[in-house]
């Protein structure tokens, strides 16, 4: 942990990922009130909602998910790769995605208060994503076992800190008028219902054909083919997509597969404690 990662303010981060530049970066950024924030805790749908919203203000034109990476039209604003990218001369509307819990979000996006979209998932599934992506991923310390990374994800020593601290945090938001909740769930459920709901939030007029179209380009097996999506030029030594792909199966329940009926009981024990004062209605429950 120590050479790969670093602890700030509590939650660790990925040193290969951001450096205390792209912190101080993140801290110093002038939000607009029409900027659009994706945010969610890793393995959630982050890439899947940065295509949505790509597609919603193309009006599902595919030149921008075809020619931009995801990382250039949605890019993550703590990233390294964020502070060369010219941000503060982008025209709006802006879209950012962050992993970074509400606690850790800077001064100006208090002021700002630009809508934010956050996705959240069955941490079960979360656990599984993650657990496989920390196999391929050189910037994450390998995960060691299942039930060695089970401990490690319950007691938040993951990066971008405790799943539940996170859905916490954005859940006990100050201004949920500008935050639109949804769940990965809830997009496999009914895809078209979830850009319709989107598209509404973010104040675009779209015809019934063309959220069909966007649904159908958001479609996984259809995500898959989308080249600037899956990091086609991140090295093999850096995300090794010969093992796991980056979309591996994108399904729900996948957990089953993964814990053991007495890790899904001590998941469940921790998310009964963890959740207890969280009113939301979640896909999952
Ligand atoms: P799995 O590892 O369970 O397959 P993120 O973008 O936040 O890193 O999340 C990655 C997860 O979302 C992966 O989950 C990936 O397969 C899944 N995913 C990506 N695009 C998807 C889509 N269009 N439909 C369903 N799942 C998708």
């Amino acid at each position: 942990e120590e050479q790969l990662y670093i602890k700030h303010r509590g939650v660790y981060l990925s040193k290969l990922l951001i450096s205390p530049e792209s912190l101080q970066y993140f801290d110093n950024f002038t939000f607009r009130p029409d900027d659009i924030i994706i945010a969610t805790y890793p393995k959630s749908g982050t890439h899947w909602m940065q295509h949505m919203v790509s597609l919603i203000f193309s009006e599902g034109d595919m030149t921008s998910v075809d020619t931009l990476y995801n990382w250039e039209r949605a890019p993550w604003l703590e990233n390294v790769t964020a502070v060369a990218l010219n941000l503060e001369e982008r025209p709006s509307p802006r879209v950012f995605t962050t992993h970074f819990p509400y606690t850790l979000m800077p001064q100006s996006f208090f002021e700002a208060k630009p809508k934010v979209i956050y996705v959240m998932r069955n941490p079960k599934d979360v656990f599984t994503s993650y657990f496989h992506f920390h196999t391929i991923a050189s910037f994450l310390v390998k995960p060691g076992s299942s039930s060695e990374f089970l401990h490690k994800f319950l007691d938040g020593k993951v990066v971008n800190g405790s799943w539940f601290d996170h859905v916490n945090s954005w859940l006990k938001a100050d201004d949920k008028e500008h935050i639109l909740y949804i769940c990965y769930e809830d997009m496999i459920t009914d895809l078209k219902a979830s850009v319709a709901k989107a598209a509404e939030f973010l104040e675009k007029h779209l015809d019934d054909e063309v959220m069909e179209k966007i649904a159908e380009k958001c479609l996984f097996n259809n995500m898959k083919q989308n080249k600037m999506s899956k990091h086609p030029d991140t090295p093999t030594e850096v995300l090794d997509q010969t093992k796991t792909k980056f979309y591996r199966k994108g399904v729900v329940g996948d957990w089953k597969n993964q814990l053991t009926a007495e890790e899904a009981e001590r998941f469940d024990a921790v998310y009964a404690d963890k959740m207890k004062d969280v009113d939301h209605n979640f896909q999952w429950d």
